[in-house]
C-alpha cells in the first residue's frame, strides 16, 4: 500500500506523526508532503524519520523535479491522504487552486483522495467550509471526521481531527477490502416512542453493537448506511449515519436506503408505541378525576420482517438480532422463521450479563438451512470483535454467493 500523505497547517499535525507510525506498522510506504503551514507544526525531520522517506515541500525544487517530479509524486501512490486538512487546503481543493506542491499534487492526481478535516468549530460551521465540503464530496473526495470533542483552544465542538486509528481504518476501507462494492444497511440503538413532548418509551440499548458492526463493515470496504436511534455512540468513520427517533422513522430511513446487499438489524426497536402522543405535556393531577394517565399502546411496524419480506428489493442477506432474557436460542430460532430473515444473532440481555450498555457480548449465530436451523456458539468477546467476526462472515457468504 502506497500513501501520499499531505500534512497541512493545523494544530492536529502532531497526530499525523502517529498516523505515519500506524501506516508503517501496516507495511505501507508513506511519501509525505508538508505544506508551509504544516512545517510550522511538525518538523520535516520528525516526519522524514518516521516515514523513512524524504519529505517533499517545494514545488519549484530542481532536485525533486529531476528525481520524481510533481506529477509522478501525485500518481505513484494508491491513495492521497490529507491529514490534517485545513479549511484553507479544503477551499483550494474545492476550487482547483494549485499554488504549492500539496495543492498541485492534489489537482494532478488521478488517485482516490481522503481528507481528515481539522479546525476550530466555527471555521468548520462556516457556510464557505460547508460548501467546499459538499463540492469535494460531490467530486468523490472521501472524508473521515471531523469529530466532536475538545479543540485546541479549549472549546468543545465539532472540528477535532479524527483519531489516527480512525483515519487508518478509513484508509483501509478506501483501498478496498472483501466488502468493496457491497452496500450494507445497519440499524442500531433504541427507539424513543413519544408519550407527550417530554416523555417517551425507550429501552436500555446503547447502540454499541450496531455502531461497531457498521464500522466493521465499512473497514472491509462496504458502503454503509447506519440508521441509528438515539445513542451516545459517535457516528462511525466512513459511514453515512441517519439519526432517527421512532420505530416508524427508522423504518422510513431503512426503506430509503434500499436497495442494499445486506441488512443487519441490530437496533432494539420498541415493539409498541403510545396510540396517541399528546401534543402538550400531560400535567400531574389535572386530568379528569385526577387519575393517572392510561397509556394505550399499539404495535410498531416490524422492520426486520418488512425487510425480509420485500419482493423486488429484498437484501441478499437479512440479519436480525434477538435480545432475550430466557430460552435465548429457542426464541431466536423461532424468530428466524417468523421474520423471514437469513441469520439471527441471539444474545442474552438478562441484567446479570451486562450486555445492554456493556462492551462485551456473547452471541449464538443461528442461520437458516434447508433442514433445521444451524446454531453456532461464538465465544464471549468485545462488541468490536463480534462485529469484526460478523463482517468477515458476511464477506465470505456474499463472496461465495456472487
Ligand atoms: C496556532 C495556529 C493553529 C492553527 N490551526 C488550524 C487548524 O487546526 N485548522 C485550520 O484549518 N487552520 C489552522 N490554522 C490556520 C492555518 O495554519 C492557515 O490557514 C494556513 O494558511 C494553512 O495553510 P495550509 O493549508 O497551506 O497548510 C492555524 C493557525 C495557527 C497560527
Amino acid at each position: 500500500m502506497r500513501v501520499l500523505l499531505i500534512i497541512s497547517g493545523g494544530i492536529a499535525a502532531y497526530k499525523s506523526l502517529e498516523l505515519i507510525r500506524g501506516l508503517r506498522r501496516h507495511g505501507a510506504q508513506v511519501r509525505p508532503i508538508l505544506t508551509k503551514g504544516g512545517a510550522q507544526f511538525v518538523t520535516p525531520l520528525s516526519v522524514s524519520a518516521l516515514a523513512q522517506e524524504k519529505v517533499y515541500d517545494d514545488l519549484f525544487s530542481l532536485t525533486d523535479e529531476s528525481e520524481i517530479g510533481h506529477i509522478r509524486l501525485a500518481r505513484e501512490t494508491d491513495l492521497v491522504v490529507v491529514a490534517p486538512a485545513t479549511a484553507d487546503i479544503l477551499a483550494k481543493m474545492a476550487n482547483g487552486i494549485a499554488d504549492d506542491l500539496a495543492t498541485t499534487a492534489l489537482l494532478a492526481t488521478d488517485r482516490p483522495i481522503l481528507v481528515a478535516p481539522a479546525m476550530n468549530s466555527r471555521m468548520w460551521a462556516q457556510a464557505s467550509t460547508m460548501r467546499n465540503m459538499e463540492l469535494l464530496k460531490a467530486n468523490g473526495v472521501m472524508t473521515v471526521g471531523p469529530a466532536h470533542g475538545e479543540l485546541a483552544e479549549g472549546e468543545i465542538g465539532i472540528g477535532r481531527m479524527a483519531e489516527p486509528a480512525d483515519i487508518l481504518a478509513a484508509i483501509e476501507a478506501a483501498l478496498g477490502g472483501p466488502l468493496t462494492g457491497v452496500r450494507a444497511l445497519v440499524t442500531s440503538g433504541p427507539t424513543h416512542e413519544p408519550i407527550d413532548p417530554v416523555r417517551y418509551i425507550a429501552n436500555r440499548s446503547s447502540g454499541k453493537q450496531g455502531h461497531a458492526i457498521a464500522g466493521a463493515c465499512a473497514r472491509l470496504g462496504a458502503a454503509v448506511t447506519l440508521v441509528s436511534g438515539p445513542s451516545n455512540e459517535a457516528d462511525p468513520p466512513g459511514v453515512e449515519t441517519v439519526h432517527v427517533e421512532t420505530a416508524r422513522d427508522m423504518l422510513d430511513a431503512c426503506l430509503q436506503a434500499l436497495p442494499v446487499d445486506v441488512a443487519i438489524c441490530a437496533a432494539a426497536v420498541s415493539d409498541w408505541r403510545p396510540a396517541e402522543a399528546e401534543t402538550q405535556k400531560i400535567k400531574k393531577g389535572r386530568r379528569t378525576n385526577a387519575t393517572s394517565p392510561n397509556l394505550e399502546l399499539v404495535e410498531n411496524p416490524d422492520i426486520l420482517a418488512t425487510l425480509g419480506a420485500r419482493e423486488n428489493d429484498r437484501p441478499r442477506l437479512v440479519i436480525g438480532f434477538a435480545a432475550e432474557t430466557d430460552d435465548v436460542v429457542a426464541y431466536a430460532a423461532a424468530k428466524l422463521a417468523s421474520k423471514g430473515c437469513d441469520w439471527i444473532l441471539a444474545n442474552d440481555v438478562s441484567p446479570h450479563t451486562g450486555t445492554f450498555g456493556g462492551d462485551d457480548n456473547k452471541v449464538h449465530l443461528i442461520s437458516r438451512t434447508a433442514d433445521a436451523p444451524r446454531i453456532e456458539e461464538w465465544p464471549e468477546a468485545s462488541k468490536v470483535e463480534v462485529a469484526a467476526r460478523l463482517a468477515e462472515r458476511i464477506a465470505e457468504t456474499l463472496g461465495s454467493a456472487a
